[in-house]
Protein backbone atom coordinates (compact mmCIF):
# COMPACT_ATOMS: atom_id res chain seq x y z
CA UNK A 1 0.00 0.00 0.00
CA UNK A 2 1.21 3.42 -0.93
CA UNK A 3 2.17 5.98 2.07
CA UNK A 4 -0.40 8.37 2.88
CA UNK A 5 0.70 12.19 1.67
CA UNK A 6 -0.38 15.15 3.69
CA UNK A 7 1.12 18.25 3.30
CA UNK A 8 3.10 18.95 6.27
CA UNK A 9 2.58 23.30 6.61
CA UNK A 10 -1.47 22.28 6.27
CA UNK A 11 -1.61 20.58 9.17
CA UNK A 12 -3.08 21.34 12.69
CA UNK A 13 0.01 21.00 14.62
CA UNK A 14 2.21 23.21 12.19
CA UNK A 15 0.04 26.28 13.17
CA UNK A 16 0.39 25.07 16.69
CA UNK A 17 3.98 25.37 16.09
CA UNK A 18 4.32 28.14 14.32
CA UNK A 19 3.20 30.44 16.94
CA UNK A 20 5.05 28.01 19.71
CA UNK A 21 8.24 29.25 17.72
CA UNK A 22 7.37 32.92 18.06
CA UNK A 23 7.66 32.08 21.85
CA UNK A 24 10.76 29.82 21.69
CA UNK A 25 12.76 31.70 19.38
CA UNK A 26 14.54 34.31 21.39
CA UNK A 27 14.70 32.18 24.14
CA UNK A 28 18.37 31.33 25.46
CA UNK A 29 19.37 28.00 26.19
CA UNK A 30 21.54 28.76 29.38
CA UNK A 31 17.63 30.23 30.60
CA UNK A 32 15.87 26.75 29.53
CA UNK A 33 18.48 24.79 31.82
CA UNK A 34 18.35 27.75 34.47
CA UNK A 35 14.45 27.28 34.55
CA UNK A 36 14.18 23.57 35.47
CA UNK A 37 17.25 21.61 37.54
CA UNK A 38 15.91 18.32 35.17
CA UNK A 39 16.02 19.80 31.86
CA UNK A 40 19.28 17.06 30.76
CA UNK A 41 17.79 14.22 31.97
CA UNK A 42 14.15 15.13 30.73
CA UNK A 43 15.47 15.54 27.49
CA UNK A 44 17.95 12.57 27.16
CA UNK A 45 17.18 8.88 25.74
CA UNK A 46 19.11 6.27 27.02
CA UNK A 47 19.20 3.08 25.04
CA UNK A 48 21.18 0.43 25.21
CA UNK A 49 24.82 1.65 24.86
CA UNK A 50 23.54 5.07 23.38
CA UNK A 51 22.89 8.27 25.77
CA UNK A 52 21.74 10.76 23.11
CA UNK A 53 21.26 13.93 25.23
CA UNK A 54 19.05 16.62 23.60
CA UNK A 55 18.69 18.71 25.89
CA UNK A 56 21.22 21.50 24.52
CA UNK A 57 18.47 22.12 21.59
CA UNK A 58 16.05 25.10 21.59
CA UNK A 59 13.39 23.48 22.29
CA UNK A 60 11.04 22.93 25.41
CA UNK A 61 9.16 19.47 26.59
CA UNK A 62 6.42 21.52 24.54
CA UNK A 63 8.05 22.01 21.09
CA UNK A 64 8.70 18.08 21.01
CA UNK A 65 5.36 17.57 22.37
CA UNK A 66 4.24 19.28 19.26
CA UNK A 67 6.45 17.98 16.84
CA UNK A 68 5.15 14.21 17.97
CA UNK A 69 1.81 15.33 17.20
CA UNK A 70 2.95 16.41 13.77
CA UNK A 71 4.09 13.28 13.39
CA UNK A 72 1.06 11.47 14.41
CA UNK A 73 -0.52 14.16 11.90
CA UNK A 74 1.04 12.83 9.08
CA UNK A 75 0.45 9.33 9.86
CA UNK A 76 4.37 8.32 10.68
CA UNK A 77 3.19 5.00 12.65
CA UNK A 78 1.72 4.12 9.80
CA UNK A 79 4.50 5.01 7.70
CA UNK A 80 7.13 2.77 9.83
CA UNK A 81 4.81 -0.12 9.40
CA UNK A 82 5.28 0.06 5.51
CA UNK A 83 8.47 0.54 5.71
CA UNK A 84 9.50 -2.62 7.71
CA UNK A 85 6.90 -4.79 5.97
CA UNK A 86 7.69 -4.40 2.46
CA UNK A 87 5.73 -1.67 0.82
CA UNK A 88 6.46 0.24 -2.24
CA UNK A 89 7.19 3.19 -0.48
CA UNK A 90 9.53 4.32 -3.23
CA UNK A 91 6.86 4.79 -5.57
CA UNK A 92 8.31 6.33 -8.23
CA UNK A 93 10.72 3.18 -8.83
CA UNK A 94 8.14 1.13 -8.10
CA UNK A 95 10.31 -0.70 -5.62
CA UNK A 96 10.12 -1.61 -1.99
CA UNK A 97 12.84 -0.43 0.23
CA UNK A 98 14.30 -3.24 2.20
CA UNK A 99 17.69 -2.42 3.80
CA UNK A 100 16.21 -3.26 7.00
CA UNK A 101 15.34 -7.15 5.99
CA UNK A 102 19.35 -7.28 5.44
CA UNK A 103 19.94 -7.75 9.00
CA UNK A 104 16.67 -9.30 10.27
CA UNK A 105 17.31 -12.71 11.88
CA UNK A 106 16.62 -15.55 9.82
CA UNK A 107 13.78 -16.47 11.81
CA UNK A 108 12.11 -13.08 9.96
CA UNK A 109 9.46 -12.69 7.49
CA UNK A 110 9.25 -10.08 5.11
CA UNK A 111 7.64 -10.32 2.15
CA UNK A 112 8.17 -9.01 -1.37
CA UNK A 113 5.52 -9.51 -4.11
CA UNK A 114 4.26 -12.88 -1.85
CA UNK A 115 7.70 -14.02 -1.48
CA UNK A 116 9.09 -13.94 2.02
CA UNK A 117 12.86 -12.61 1.03
CA UNK A 118 14.52 -13.59 4.45
CA UNK A 119 15.83 -17.26 3.22
CA UNK A 120 17.47 -15.72 0.41
CA UNK A 121 19.14 -13.00 2.43
CA UNK A 122 20.79 -15.32 4.93
CA UNK A 123 21.69 -17.32 1.36
CA UNK A 124 24.01 -14.28 0.27
CA UNK A 125 25.25 -13.59 3.99
CA UNK A 126 26.44 -17.54 4.18
CA UNK A 127 28.12 -17.09 0.60
CA UNK A 128 29.88 -14.13 1.95
CA UNK A 129 30.92 -15.60 4.81
CA UNK A 130 32.23 -18.94 3.03
CA UNK A 131 34.03 -16.31 0.66
CA UNK A 132 35.37 -14.19 3.58
CA UNK A 133 36.86 -17.10 5.37
CA UNK A 134 38.62 -18.93 2.46
CA UNK A 135 40.18 -15.57 1.51
CA UNK A 136 40.88 -14.45 5.18
CA UNK A 137 42.35 -17.98 5.57
CA UNK A 138 44.59 -18.06 3.12
CA UNK A 139 42.67 -20.64 0.99
CA UNK A 140 41.86 -18.88 -1.68
CA UNK A 141 44.63 -18.53 -3.85
CA UNK A 142 45.54 -16.47 -6.75
CA UNK A 143 45.91 -17.92 -9.78
CA UNK A 144 49.82 -18.42 -9.32
CA UNK A 145 49.30 -20.19 -5.52
CA UNK A 146 50.05 -17.68 -3.44
CA UNK A 147 47.02 -16.17 -0.65
CA UNK A 148 45.40 -12.77 -1.40
CA UNK A 149 46.90 -10.08 0.53
CA UNK A 150 45.08 -7.09 -0.97
CA UNK A 151 41.47 -6.08 -1.97
CA UNK A 152 40.34 -3.52 -4.29
CA UNK A 153 36.79 -2.53 -4.10
CA UNK A 154 35.78 -0.61 -7.39
CA UNK A 155 32.47 1.07 -6.89
CA UNK A 156 31.34 4.89 -6.23
CA UNK A 157 28.07 6.14 -4.64
CA UNK A 158 27.13 3.65 -2.12
CA UNK A 159 28.86 0.82 -3.82
CA UNK A 160 31.69 2.78 -2.50
CA UNK A 161 30.95 5.36 0.30
CA UNK A 162 29.55 3.00 2.88
CA UNK A 163 31.93 0.24 2.48
CA UNK A 164 34.78 2.57 2.14
CA UNK A 165 33.71 3.91 5.92
CA UNK A 166 32.85 1.25 7.44
CA UNK A 167 36.24 -0.27 7.01
CA UNK A 168 38.21 2.88 7.77
CA UNK A 169 35.92 3.07 10.78
CA UNK A 170 36.59 -0.41 11.97
CA UNK A 171 40.47 -0.42 11.01
CA UNK A 172 41.30 -1.58 14.59
CA UNK A 173 39.30 -4.48 13.81
CA UNK A 174 41.00 -4.93 10.59
CA UNK A 175 42.55 -8.52 9.57
CA UNK A 176 45.75 -8.84 7.77
CA UNK A 177 44.33 -8.07 4.00
CA UNK A 178 45.19 -4.31 3.12
CA UNK A 179 41.86 -2.52 1.27
CA UNK A 180 41.86 -0.22 -1.21
CA UNK A 181 38.93 1.58 -2.60
CA UNK A 182 38.70 2.98 -6.21
CA UNK A 183 35.63 5.09 -6.89
CA UNK A 184 36.53 8.61 -9.37
CA UNK A 185 36.70 8.10 -13.45
CA UNK A 186 39.46 10.20 -12.80
CA UNK A 187 42.14 7.80 -14.07
CA UNK A 188 44.89 8.71 -11.75
CA UNK A 189 42.37 7.49 -8.98
CA UNK A 190 42.47 3.38 -9.86
CA UNK A 191 46.16 3.95 -11.70
CA UNK A 192 47.52 5.38 -8.09
CA UNK A 193 46.13 2.65 -6.82
CA UNK A 194 47.40 -0.39 -8.52
CA UNK A 195 50.83 1.19 -9.09
CA UNK A 196 52.33 -0.83 -5.99
CA UNK A 197 50.11 -3.84 -5.99
CA UNK A 198 51.01 -7.00 -6.80
CA UNK A 199 48.38 -8.42 -9.12
CA UNK A 200 49.12 -12.15 -8.21
CA UNK A 201 47.72 -11.57 -4.73
CA UNK A 202 45.36 -9.07 -5.67
CA UNK A 203 41.44 -9.44 -5.00
CA UNK A 204 39.10 -6.79 -7.26
CA UNK A 205 35.46 -6.55 -5.93
CA UNK A 206 33.72 -4.76 -8.54
CA UNK A 207 30.29 -3.47 -6.76
CA UNK A 208 27.85 -1.80 -9.21
CA UNK A 209 24.18 -2.41 -8.26
CA UNK A 210 23.23 -1.53 -11.76
CA UNK A 211 26.70 -2.49 -13.61
CA UNK A 212 25.98 0.67 -16.10
CA UNK A 213 27.96 2.99 -13.68
CA UNK A 214 29.97 4.61 -16.46
CA UNK A 215 32.56 4.99 -13.45
CA UNK A 216 32.78 1.43 -12.31
CA UNK A 217 33.13 0.33 -15.77
CA UNK A 218 35.69 2.11 -17.04
CA UNK A 219 37.51 1.72 -13.68
CA UNK A 220 36.91 -2.39 -13.97
CA UNK A 221 38.10 -2.33 -17.32
CA UNK A 222 41.11 -0.58 -16.84
CA UNK A 223 41.76 -2.20 -13.95
CA UNK A 224 41.72 -5.76 -15.49
CA UNK A 225 43.55 -4.24 -18.81
CA UNK A 226 46.28 -3.89 -16.41
CA UNK A 227 46.11 -7.05 -14.58
CA UNK A 228 45.80 -9.03 -18.15
CA UNK A 229 49.11 -7.23 -18.64
CA UNK A 230 51.13 -9.59 -16.58
CA UNK A 231 48.54 -12.46 -15.69
CA UNK A 232 47.14 -14.95 -18.03
CA UNK A 233 43.30 -15.00 -19.10
CA UNK A 234 42.47 -17.71 -16.87
CA UNK A 235 43.63 -15.91 -13.73
CA UNK A 236 40.61 -13.61 -13.92
CA UNK A 237 38.13 -15.62 -12.02
CA UNK A 238 40.67 -16.01 -9.18
CA UNK A 239 40.70 -12.37 -8.80
CA UNK A 240 38.00 -10.29 -9.87
CA UNK A 241 34.48 -10.96 -7.89
CA UNK A 242 31.52 -8.42 -8.54
CA UNK A 243 28.64 -7.76 -6.51
CA UNK A 244 25.65 -6.39 -8.79
CA UNK A 245 21.53 -7.15 -9.16
CA UNK A 246 22.42 -7.27 -13.03
CA UNK A 247 23.98 -10.73 -13.51
CA UNK A 248 23.78 -10.62 -17.16
CA UNK A 249 25.88 -8.08 -17.45
CA UNK A 250 28.54 -9.17 -15.09
CA UNK A 251 28.60 -12.47 -16.87
CA UNK A 252 29.33 -10.41 -19.88
CA UNK A 253 31.98 -8.57 -18.51
CA UNK A 254 33.39 -11.82 -17.86
CA UNK A 255 32.45 -12.82 -14.27
CA UNK A 256 31.53 -16.45 -13.58
CA UNK A 257 28.31 -16.56 -11.68
CA UNK A 258 30.02 -18.19 -8.84
CA UNK A 259 31.94 -15.25 -8.29
CA UNK A 260 28.63 -13.13 -8.32
CA UNK A 261 27.40 -11.90 -4.66
CA UNK A 262 23.72 -11.03 -6.08
CA UNK A 263 21.55 -8.35 -4.55
CA UNK A 264 17.83 -7.12 -5.04
CA UNK A 265 16.76 -3.84 -6.85
CA UNK A 266 14.81 -3.42 -3.05
CA UNK A 267 18.28 -2.31 -1.77
CA UNK A 268 18.42 1.05 -2.25
CA UNK A 269 22.46 2.07 -3.24
CA UNK A 270 23.04 4.59 -0.16
CA UNK A 271 21.69 1.52 2.29
CA UNK A 272 23.80 -0.69 0.76
CA UNK A 273 26.67 -1.93 2.58
CA UNK A 274 24.05 -4.40 4.51
CA UNK A 275 24.05 -6.25 1.65
CA UNK A 276 26.56 -7.91 -0.77
CA UNK A 277 27.83 -4.61 -1.20
CA UNK A 278 29.35 -5.31 1.97
CA UNK A 279 31.68 -7.83 0.87
CA UNK A 280 34.47 -5.56 1.37
CA UNK A 281 33.82 -4.78 4.80
CA UNK A 282 33.61 -8.49 5.58
CA UNK A 283 36.62 -9.16 3.79
CA UNK A 284 38.41 -6.56 5.93
CA UNK A 285 37.05 -7.24 9.21
CA UNK A 286 35.94 -10.82 8.83
CA UNK A 287 32.44 -12.38 8.52
CA UNK A 288 32.10 -12.02 12.29
CA UNK A 289 32.51 -8.06 12.66
CA UNK A 290 30.39 -7.76 9.32
CA UNK A 291 27.89 -9.85 11.05
CA UNK A 292 27.97 -8.11 14.33
CA UNK A 293 27.69 -5.06 12.34
CA UNK A 294 24.64 -5.81 11.06
CA UNK A 295 23.14 -7.02 14.61
CA UNK A 296 23.79 -3.65 15.95
CA UNK A 297 21.41 -2.49 13.04
CA UNK A 298 19.07 -4.59 13.84
CA UNK A 299 18.99 -3.58 17.56
CA UNK A 300 18.38 0.29 16.12
CA UNK A 301 15.71 -1.29 13.66
CA UNK A 302 13.43 -2.76 16.38
CA UNK A 303 14.89 0.26 18.46
CA UNK A 304 13.23 2.64 16.30
CA UNK A 305 10.24 0.43 15.00
CA UNK A 306 8.75 -0.14 18.62
CA UNK A 307 9.55 2.58 21.02
CA UNK A 308 7.02 5.56 21.69
CA UNK A 309 8.29 8.54 19.76
CA UNK A 310 9.45 9.91 23.24
CA UNK A 311 11.99 7.54 23.67
CA UNK A 312 12.86 6.70 20.28
CA UNK A 313 16.33 8.64 18.70
CA UNK A 314 15.74 8.48 15.38
CA UNK A 315 12.24 9.44 15.51
CA UNK A 316 13.58 12.67 18.27
CA UNK A 317 16.20 13.70 15.98
CA UNK A 318 14.63 13.57 12.96
CA UNK A 319 12.16 16.17 14.06
CA UNK A 320 14.55 18.49 15.31
CA UNK A 321 15.83 18.76 12.04
CA UNK A 322 12.30 19.85 10.96
CA UNK A 323 11.89 22.49 13.37
CA UNK A 324 15.33 23.71 12.46
CA UNK A 325 15.13 23.52 8.68
CA UNK A 326 11.85 24.62 8.64
CA UNK A 327 11.34 26.84 11.65
CA UNK A 328 14.62 28.55 12.43
CA UNK A 329 15.36 28.14 8.57
CA UNK A 330 18.91 26.48 9.35
CA UNK A 331 20.24 25.24 5.67
CA UNK A 332 22.90 23.64 7.21
CA UNK A 333 23.92 20.82 10.09
CA UNK A 334 27.21 19.51 10.82
CA UNK A 335 28.14 16.00 12.21
CA UNK A 336 31.23 15.96 14.35
CA UNK A 337 32.55 12.75 15.54
CA UNK A 338 34.94 12.61 18.38
CA UNK A 339 37.13 9.95 17.15
CA UNK A 340 39.45 10.20 14.38
CA UNK A 341 37.90 6.60 12.83
CA UNK A 342 34.92 8.25 12.11
CA UNK A 343 37.13 10.08 9.69
CA UNK A 344 34.74 9.36 6.74
CA UNK A 345 31.51 9.32 8.59
CA UNK A 346 30.11 12.61 7.41
CA UNK A 347 31.31 12.20 3.76
CA UNK A 348 29.08 9.07 4.01
CA UNK A 349 26.09 10.24 5.13
CA UNK A 350 26.24 13.49 2.60
CA UNK A 351 25.00 10.47 0.10
CA UNK A 352 22.66 9.24 2.60
CA UNK A 353 21.08 12.48 3.35
CA UNK A 354 21.90 14.40 0.59
CA UNK A 355 20.63 12.42 -2.10
CA UNK A 356 17.86 11.16 -0.10
CA UNK A 357 15.56 14.11 0.81
CA UNK A 358 17.35 16.90 -1.84
CA UNK A 359 13.74 17.07 -3.36
CA UNK A 360 11.66 19.81 -4.79
CA UNK A 361 8.49 17.84 -5.30
CA UNK A 362 5.46 16.89 -3.04
CA UNK A 363 4.50 12.97 -2.74
CA UNK A 364 1.45 13.81 -4.52
CA UNK A 365 3.50 15.74 -7.78
CA UNK A 366 3.56 18.87 -6.39
CA UNK A 367 5.96 21.41 -6.28
CA UNK A 368 7.06 22.10 -2.36
CA UNK A 369 6.97 25.45 -1.59
CA UNK A 370 8.72 24.82 1.98
CA UNK A 371 11.80 23.54 2.90
CA UNK A 372 13.29 20.07 2.49
CA UNK A 373 16.49 18.12 2.84
CA UNK A 374 19.36 19.78 4.87
CA UNK A 375 23.33 19.96 3.85
CA UNK A 376 25.32 17.70 5.93
CA UNK A 377 28.58 18.28 6.26
CA UNK A 378 31.74 18.05 9.12
CA UNK A 379 34.76 16.83 9.82
CA UNK A 380 36.32 15.07 13.03
CA UNK A 381 36.82 16.75 16.49
CA UNK A 382 39.01 17.91 17.32
CA UNK A 383 40.80 18.99 13.56
CA UNK A 384 37.32 20.32 12.90
CA UNK A 385 37.57 22.90 15.80
CA UNK A 386 40.79 24.18 14.27
CA UNK A 387 39.22 24.75 10.76
CA UNK A 388 35.32 25.47 10.79
CA UNK A 389 34.43 26.08 14.54
CA UNK A 390 34.97 29.61 14.31
CA UNK A 391 31.96 29.79 12.38
CA UNK A 392 29.86 27.91 14.23
CA UNK A 393 30.50 29.96 17.49
CA UNK A 394 30.43 33.54 16.29
CA UNK A 395 29.15 33.33 12.60
CA UNK A 396 25.95 34.65 11.08
CA UNK A 397 24.26 31.39 10.32
CA UNK A 398 22.85 28.64 13.12
CA UNK A 399 24.04 25.22 12.26
CA UNK A 400 22.90 22.73 14.80
CA UNK A 401 25.54 19.84 15.29
CA UNK A 402 25.66 16.37 16.32
CA UNK A 403 28.54 15.26 18.66
CA UNK A 404 29.41 12.19 18.71
CA UNK A 405 31.61 10.85 21.24
CA UNK A 406 32.67 7.25 23.16
CA UNK A 407 33.15 7.01 26.43
CA UNK A 408 35.93 4.45 25.54
CA UNK A 409 38.93 4.63 23.57
CA UNK A 410 40.20 1.77 21.71
CA UNK A 411 44.14 1.91 22.06
CA UNK A 412 43.22 2.77 25.87
CA UNK A 413 45.66 6.11 26.03
CA UNK A 414 43.57 7.59 29.02
CA UNK A 415 45.39 11.14 28.88
CA UNK A 416 45.04 11.33 25.17
CA UNK A 417 41.09 10.42 25.44
CA UNK A 418 40.60 12.38 28.44
CA UNK A 419 41.79 15.78 26.25
CA UNK A 420 40.04 14.40 23.40
CA UNK A 421 36.44 14.56 25.44
CA UNK A 422 37.08 17.34 27.58
CA UNK A 423 37.37 19.55 23.92
CA UNK A 424 34.06 17.67 23.11
CA UNK A 425 31.80 18.76 26.19
CA UNK A 426 33.39 21.85 26.35
CA UNK A 427 32.87 22.85 22.72
CA UNK A 428 29.08 22.00 23.39
CA UNK A 429 29.35 23.86 26.52
CA UNK A 430 30.87 26.76 25.48
CA UNK A 431 27.69 26.68 21.95
CA UNK A 432 25.42 26.53 24.60
CA UNK A 433 26.52 29.69 27.10
CA UNK A 434 28.40 31.66 24.61
CA UNK A 435 30.29 34.65 26.55
CA UNK A 436 28.67 37.53 27.61
CA UNK A 437 29.57 41.61 27.64
CA UNK A 438 30.74 41.31 30.93
CA UNK A 439 32.33 37.95 31.10
CA UNK A 440 33.86 39.44 28.06
CA UNK A 441 35.01 42.53 30.28
CA UNK A 442 35.55 41.35 33.53
CA UNK A 443 38.45 38.82 31.51
CA UNK A 444 40.00 41.74 29.49
CA UNK A 445 40.07 43.92 32.96
CA UNK A 446 41.98 41.33 34.10
CA UNK A 447 44.91 41.84 31.85
CA UNK A 448 46.80 44.77 31.94
CA UNK A 449 45.00 46.78 28.91
CA UNK A 450 44.33 50.24 28.69
CA UNK A 451 40.25 50.99 28.79
CA UNK A 452 40.34 52.03 25.18
CA UNK A 453 42.12 49.13 24.42
CA UNK A 454 39.26 47.11 26.49
CA UNK A 455 36.22 49.07 24.56
CA UNK A 456 38.16 48.37 20.67
CA UNK A 457 38.55 44.49 21.33
CA UNK A 458 35.13 43.93 23.39
CA UNK A 459 32.62 43.40 20.34
CA UNK A 460 34.73 41.10 18.97
CA UNK A 461 35.45 38.68 21.47
CA UNK A 462 31.46 38.41 22.69
CA UNK A 463 30.08 34.82 21.99
CA UNK A 464 26.08 34.86 21.62
CA UNK A 465 26.03 31.28 22.34
CA UNK A 466 22.61 29.77 21.98
CA UNK A 467 23.87 27.32 19.33
CA UNK A 468 22.13 23.76 19.18
CA UNK A 469 24.01 20.50 19.60
CA UNK A 470 22.80 16.95 20.27
CA UNK A 471 25.42 15.28 22.19
CA UNK A 472 25.62 11.60 21.73
CA UNK A 473 27.42 9.23 23.92
CA UNK A 474 28.06 5.76 23.02
CA UNK A 475 30.10 3.43 25.28
CA UNK A 476 33.12 2.43 22.45
CA UNK A 477 33.27 1.99 19.06
CA UNK A 478 32.07 -1.45 18.00
CA UNK A 479 31.24 -3.05 14.94
CA UNK A 480 27.57 -3.64 16.44
CA UNK A 481 27.55 0.17 18.08
CA UNK A 482 28.50 1.51 14.68
CA UNK A 483 25.93 -0.52 13.46
CA UNK A 484 23.43 1.07 15.40
CA UNK A 485 24.80 4.68 14.72
CA UNK A 486 24.30 4.13 10.81
CA UNK A 487 20.87 2.35 11.06
CA UNK A 488 20.24 5.67 13.66
CA UNK A 489 20.83 7.80 10.53
CA UNK A 490 19.07 5.45 8.26
CA UNK A 491 16.28 5.87 9.89
CA UNK A 492 16.04 9.72 10.40
CA UNK A 493 16.41 10.20 6.74
CA UNK A 494 13.20 8.13 7.12
CA UNK A 495 11.42 10.38 9.22
CA UNK A 496 12.11 13.16 7.57
CA UNK A 497 10.85 12.22 4.32
CA UNK A 498 7.54 11.58 6.16
CA UNK A 499 7.25 14.63 7.43
CA UNK A 500 7.78 16.87 4.12
CA UNK A 501 5.75 14.48 2.14
CA UNK A 502 8.64 13.69 -0.54
CA UNK A 503 10.14 10.41 -1.91
CA UNK A 504 13.45 9.49 0.03
CA UNK A 505 14.31 6.22 -2.16
CA UNK A 506 15.20 7.56 -5.96
CA UNK A 507 17.53 9.80 -6.73
CA UNK A 508 16.67 11.07 -10.35
CA UNK A 509 18.19 14.43 -9.58
CA UNK A 510 21.67 12.77 -10.26
CA UNK A 511 20.46 11.65 -14.02
CA UNK A 512 20.92 14.97 -16.18
CA UNK A 513 24.39 15.54 -15.28
CA UNK A 514 25.40 11.71 -16.51
CA UNK A 515 23.00 12.31 -19.88
CA UNK A 516 25.11 15.15 -21.09
CA UNK A 517 28.76 13.83 -20.24
CA UNK A 518 27.72 11.11 -21.93
CA UNK A 519 27.05 13.77 -25.66
CA UNK A 520 29.58 15.68 -24.50
CA UNK A 521 32.13 12.73 -23.72
CA UNK A 522 31.38 11.94 -27.54
CA UNK A 523 32.34 15.57 -28.95
CA UNK A 524 35.34 15.33 -26.75
CA UNK A 525 37.07 11.81 -27.96
CA UNK A 526 35.78 13.82 -31.50
CA UNK A 527 37.57 16.18 -30.81
CA UNK A 528 34.79 18.84 -32.03
CA UNK A 529 32.39 20.37 -29.46
CA UNK A 530 28.75 21.03 -31.44
CA UNK A 531 27.28 24.37 -31.46
CA UNK A 532 24.56 23.25 -29.30
CA UNK A 533 26.24 24.21 -25.74
CA UNK A 534 25.66 27.63 -24.21
CA UNK A 535 29.11 29.68 -25.17
CA UNK A 536 30.69 29.31 -21.95
CA UNK A 537 29.98 25.01 -21.87
CA UNK A 538 31.32 25.41 -25.60
CA UNK A 539 34.62 27.35 -24.50
CA UNK A 540 35.62 25.05 -21.88
CA UNK A 541 35.49 22.10 -23.86
CA UNK A 542 37.51 23.62 -26.55
CA UNK A 543 39.86 24.43 -24.19
CA UNK A 544 39.95 20.83 -23.07
CA UNK A 545 39.92 19.59 -26.61
CA UNK A 546 42.95 21.77 -27.66
CA UNK A 547 45.07 21.30 -24.42
CA UNK A 548 47.38 18.53 -26.40
CA UNK A 549 48.50 21.18 -28.91
CA UNK A 550 48.95 24.12 -26.72
CA UNK A 551 52.39 24.99 -25.33
CA UNK A 552 53.23 24.65 -21.35
O1 LIG B 1 24.86 8.64 -8.32
C1 LIG B 1 23.68 7.93 -8.32
C2 LIG B 1 23.80 6.50 -7.95
O2 LIG B 1 22.74 5.84 -8.54
C3 LIG B 1 23.80 6.27 -6.43
O3 LIG B 1 22.54 6.31 -5.88
C4 LIG B 1 24.46 4.94 -6.36
O4 LIG B 1 24.86 4.65 -5.07
C5 LIG B 1 25.59 5.12 -7.34
O5 LIG B 1 25.02 5.89 -8.38
C6 LIG B 1 26.23 3.88 -7.87
O6 LIG B 1 25.34 3.06 -8.57
P1 LIG B 1 25.67 1.57 -8.92
O7 LIG B 1 25.84 0.81 -7.67
O8 LIG B 1 24.50 1.08 -9.72
O9 LIG B 1 26.95 1.54 -9.73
Amino acid sequence: MALKTSNPTKTKSWEKLKSHFQEVKSKHLKEFFNSNANRAKELTIEWDDFYADFSKNRITKETLDLLFELANEVNLKDAISKYFEGDVINATEGRAVLHTALRAPKSAEVFVNGENVIPEVHTVKEKIKNFTESVVSGNHKGYSGKPITDVVNIGIGGSDLGPAMVVDSLQYYKNHLTTHFVSNIDGDHYAETVKNLNPETTLFVIVSKTFTTQETLSNANSIRDWFLKSQPKEAVSKHFVAVSTNIESVKEFGIAETNIFPMKDWVGGRFSLWSAVGLSISLAVSYKNFESLLAGAHKMDEHFRTSEFENNIPVTAALLTVWYNNFFKAESEAIIPYTQYLNQFATYLQQGIMESNGKSVDRDGNKINYQTGTIIWGEPGTNSQHAFFQLIHQGTKLIPTDFIGFVKSLHGNKDHHNKLMSNYFAQTEALMNGKTEDEVLSELKKQSLSEEEIQKLLQFKIFEGNKPTTSLLIQKLTPENLGKLIAMYEHKIFVQGIIWNIYSYDQFGVELGKQLAKSILKELENNNSNLIHDTSTQDLSLIHISEPTRPY
